[in-house]
């Protein structure tokens, strides 16, 4: 045992720990990039930083064996500073999307690639369970939105963007999908006041977490008279999604006010945004709570050797959305993110290299793919393959390289260690 103090408290060190695995165990928090667990490792990533009391120094707590009398610091501003540069560094050699564009300019955070990769592969329930989620009702919400997805998409750089609006009036086309089973009663009522996007993305929230919901709208009509320009949007296809509300259990009350008194809660929804999409995202908030905003990654356009890439890669190029699939696979459990988003980091500033290029993906095998453009070069993937991934040149330019003949020899296992979304399995 080895006596140490970390943040002012004293702590015994066990036999061959690092300063990460003591201060793990005794509940300290310590990011870690390139350290995983017992996988084999080389400190590279500094975002472990701690700092030694003593010394003064900022050091690697993954690969640093704790000394009797060692005095740590894991949460001053000096040793935050320090992990964020190194985030930052990272960050900066980073050329890719956490979150496609399309999702972002979307003023519904629609998760337009997650709902093209459903569409292509067949899956069109999934799809359209995911498009009403957030758009609530979705094809009526494409005829009144001026579509900023569409004029931003990707795609529209190496040909012509993606027909968003289109996939999404195919799905809710596919009228047998458009039945959702009525959820079951919490036997608690709400009353929903109005009828424009914001109101009937709460209704449809509250009524899938088991509320009985009634809709009242004073004006007589659903909808159109809380929108710019009604006659923009199809009665038929309107008349149609409000139908699925009613078939969940969603009640609309024409002409009158609700009687306060017979009902758990009265809701009136209101804010600034008059945007169809937003509203019906501020309707889930207001019914789920606000989600909190992670970092997000991203670049500006493609370069002239990205897009005449992009033009020859026929696996992405020829599926029938047409979607680049620009957002990342591993958006959820990317400890990169994951560590931006808890050190307050917006983008880097540092200006961004452009050694790799974007989306260009290698089969690992069938499921299994490698992005180098995600990749932070933590090295685990190579010290933990054998005959498998290895390093390229040195310095700045040096690159983690899966040659082509030594694909046979990765096992899928691997995705697990990566810190990032370089290596990974498709869905
Ligand atoms: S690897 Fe991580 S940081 Fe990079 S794009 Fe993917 S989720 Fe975002
Ligand atoms: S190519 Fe697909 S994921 Fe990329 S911006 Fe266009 S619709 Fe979105
Ligand atoms: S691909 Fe390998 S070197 Fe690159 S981030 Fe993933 S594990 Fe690290
Ligand atoms: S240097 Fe310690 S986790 Fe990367």
């Amino acid at each position: 045992m080895t006596n140490i103090v970390i943040n002012n408290r004293e702590v015994k060190a066990h036999e061959g720990e690092t300063l990460i695995e003591t201060a793990r165990r005794c509940g300290f928090s310590i990011p870690s990039l390139c350290y995983s667990g017992h996988a084999k490792h080389q400190s590279s990533c500094m975002v472990c930083a701690v700092r030694n009391g003593k010394t003064g120094q900022i050091i690697p707590s993954c690969t640093t064996l704790p000394t009797e009398g060692m005095e740590i610091d894991t949460e001053s501003n000096e040793v935050i500073s320090s992990r964020t540069l190194s985030l930052e560094l990272l960050l900066s050699d980073h050329r890719a999307d956490c979150e496609a564009p399309c999702r972002t300019a979307c003023p519904g955070n629609m998760d337009v690639a997650r709902m093209n990769r459903l569409y292509d592969q067949g899956r069109y329930e999934e799809a359209l369970h995911l498009l009403r989620d957030t758009l609530v009702i979705p094809a009526t919400l494409c005829y009144i939105c001026n579509a900023p997805c569409e004029k931003i998409c990707r795609r529209g750089d190496v040909s012509a963007s993606v027909s968003i609006r289109e996939i999404k009036k195919a799905l809710v086309a596919k009228t047998d999908l458009n039945k959702i089973p009525k959820p079951p009663g919490n036997g608690k009522r709400i009353a929903v006041k109005g009828s424009d996007p914001m109101a009937l993305s709460a209704a449809y929230h509250l009524r899938k977490q088991g509320y009985e919901v009634h809709v009242f709208e004073p004006a007589g009509e659903i909808l159109l008279p809380h929108i710019a320009q009604p006659e923009r949007a199809p009665a038929e296809l309107l008349a149609l999604e409000i139908n699925v509300m009613k078939q969940m259990g969603v009640e609309f009350i024409l002409l009158q006010e609700p009687e306060p008194e017979a009902y758990h809660r009265v809701i009136t929804p209101q804010t600034k945004t008059k945007q169809p999409a937003k509203l019906s995202l501020e309707g889930r908030y207001l019914a789920q709570g606000q989600d909190s905003k992670p970092f997000n990654s991203t670049y500006s356009r493609f370069s002239d050797s990205e897009k005449k890439a992009l033009a020859g890669d026929t696996e992405t190029m020829t599926n029938k959305s047409g979607c680049l699939y620009c957002d990342c696979d591993a958006k959820t459990s990317c400890l990169l993110r994951q560590y931006a988003s808890e050190y307050g980091i917006r983008s880097s500033r540092y200006t961004k290299t452009l050694t790799q290029e974007a989306l260009r993906r290698q089969a690992v095998s069938a499921t299994m793919y490698f992005e180098q453009a995600k990749c932070i070069k933590c090295g685990l993937c190579v010290y933990n393959s054998v005959n498998g991934f290895t390093f390229r040149d040195r310095g700045f330019v040096m690159q983690v390289v899966l040659p082509e003949e030594n694909a046979s020899h990765i096992s899928e296992e691997l995705c697990e260690l990566c810190p990032t979304g370089a290596l990974y399995r498709r869905e």
